[in-house]
């Protein structure tokens, strides 16, 4: 039996809570902040063209990425239990139904099969803490860093240890629960990632090409976007703000009363988008001085940065640091990969944290096998979207993202009544007013259209 059941009506979350609010805002800022934005923003813009892909991502991140966010802490700290339960128990509370709870368990699935790939390229920057600290990048031609990068991910046995060397750290913190174990680990990767970011920035500014980055990234050609690009745009905000899958809402569980979860959630799309936006501002000028690849696909920052760091002094130092704080924002996104799962299995079967992290730690590290096998034993059995990592990025990101988005909006927008939501967001003001039309109309209508089209396009 749970012992959170609603008595005053407030509840308390069996995992514990945030020490304070600047814990919560970190834990958040750890999870959005990591591959997606230092990874995955600078390549799926580059593989779209540029400018337009990037006003698209922008345009989702406010008018969807930032009701959704408010919903899910608002849900998740109104159930205060994992999305399984907290989905289920607010659909009955709320007078609409227990079968909410496959919201939930969509959440779950998803961030399961989101970690089996993320550890995998996580798995990657670890290696490339040791080559960087090795020396391999020193003075490093255009040419031998693809080649590198190439005969690095089609070594079917260095990158199954490194996917294995990750989920083992990940696993360990989650096992560790939610004060001990998230929370020491992010509080000081963002800033420290913020200032390295920061320091590239120089770095790039003086390639005498940041004027072509920026072009690049801010002049719109909408001819280079066809609907799919749109779908990945905004794939890529759900992604990058780890929304649409209940991840958020763990978090949210464990977040105090008195906290503003507007104020919360303004922050940390703020510092996400921020981030992602210096990533693009790193790379894209060092792409066009080095006559690297803008489409380079998955690979481009493991080539364009190892490449500028080979041509610093002092580079090999950096790169290893770099590397390092990359791994880090990888580990604290992956821990909220986890959470959902883990927190269900905790709360549904009677496990304890440890034996909950251990169970599913493990299927998803036999998971990620399939995307350590995408760059080399089964590169070539490609179907739909191309080998088993091109179809879980697209699965996981382009529909379930998106999806459980629509959900988590239409429940907290049109099921929970007003009285609800305004005690959650504190009252009925102006912030109430915007939050309440993006999570009614703006976000589902916007997601619906885009799915819409992109899907019908894919089918033609
Ligand atoms: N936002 C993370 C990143 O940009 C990835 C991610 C997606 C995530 N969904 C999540 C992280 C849920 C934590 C929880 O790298």
């Amino acid at each position: 039996m749970l012992s959170n059941q609603a008595g005053d009506g407030k509840r308390t979350s069996l995992h514990g809570h945030w020490s304070s609010k600047m814990a919560f805002i970190l834990a958040v800022t750890g999870s959005a902040v990591g591959l997606g934005n230092i990874w995955k923003f600078p390549y799926v813009a580059g593989e779209n063209g540029g400018g337009a892909f990037v006003l698209v991502y922008l345009a989702c991140v406010i008018a969807i990425g930032m009701p959704v966010m408010m919903s899910e802490i608002l849900i998740g700290r109104r159930g205060r239990r994992n999305p399984v339960a907290t989905t289920e128990l607010l659909g009955q509370e709320e007078g609409s139904s227990r079968n909410w709870r496959y919201l939930g368990m969509l959440g779950v699935t998803a961030g399961i099969l989101i970690l089996s790939y993320y550890s995998v390229i996580a798995g990657w920057t670890l290696s490339y803490i040791v080559k960087s600290a090795t020396g391999t990048f020193v003075g490093i031609s255009n040419i031998e860093v693809v080649a590198d990068h190439e005969a690095f991910k089609a070594n079917t046995g260095l990158v199954s240890m490194v996917h294995t060397l990750f989920m083992v750290i990940t696993t360990f913190v989650v096992a560790r629960g939610v004060e001990r174990g998230l929370e020491q680990a992010v509080r000081f990767m963002v800033p420290a990632l913020l200032l390295m970011m920061l320091a590239l920035l120089g770095y790039s500014i003086s390639s005498g090409y940041f004027g072509a980055g920026v072009e690049f990234l801010f002049t719109p050609d909408f001819s280079k976007l066809g609907w799919d690009g749109v779908l990945e745009a905004m794939g890529q905000a759900f992604f990058t703000l780890s929304i649409g899958m209940g991840a958020i809402m763990a978090y949210g569980a464990y977040l105090p009363e008195e906290t503003s979860i507007t104020g919360a959630s303004a922050t940390v799309v703020a510092a996400d988008t921020g981030i992602a936006i210096l990533a693009g501002l790193v790379i894209f000028p060092l792409v066009f001085a080095n006559g690297l690849q803008p489409d380079a696909g998955p690979g481009l920052v493991f080539q364009t940065l190892p490449m500028a760091f080979g041509q610093m002094s002092g580079g090999a130092f950096f790169s290893t640091l770099f590397f390092v704080l990359l791994s880090f924002a990888a580990w604290t996104s992956a821990i909220g990969l986890m959470e959902p799962a883990v927190a269900w299995l905790v709360e549904s079967y009677n496990r304890t944290r440890a034996q909950a992290a251990v169970i599913i730690g493990a299927l998803i590290w036999l998971i990620g096998f399939g995307s350590v096998f995408s760059w080399n034993i089964w590169k070539d059995n490609t179907f739909f979207q191309g080998t088993v990592f091109d179809n879980l990025d697209f699965l996981t990101n382009q529909i379930m993202l998106p999806v459980g988005g629509f959900f988590i909006a239409v429940f907290a927008g049109w099921v929970m009544c007003r009285n609800s939501t305004a005690d959650e967001l504190g009252g009925t003001g102006t912030a109430y007013t915007l939050w309440r039309f993006g999570a009614r109309v703006i976000a589902p209508i916007c997601i619906l259209i885009v799915l819409y089209f992109a899907i019908s396009q894919v089918v033609a």
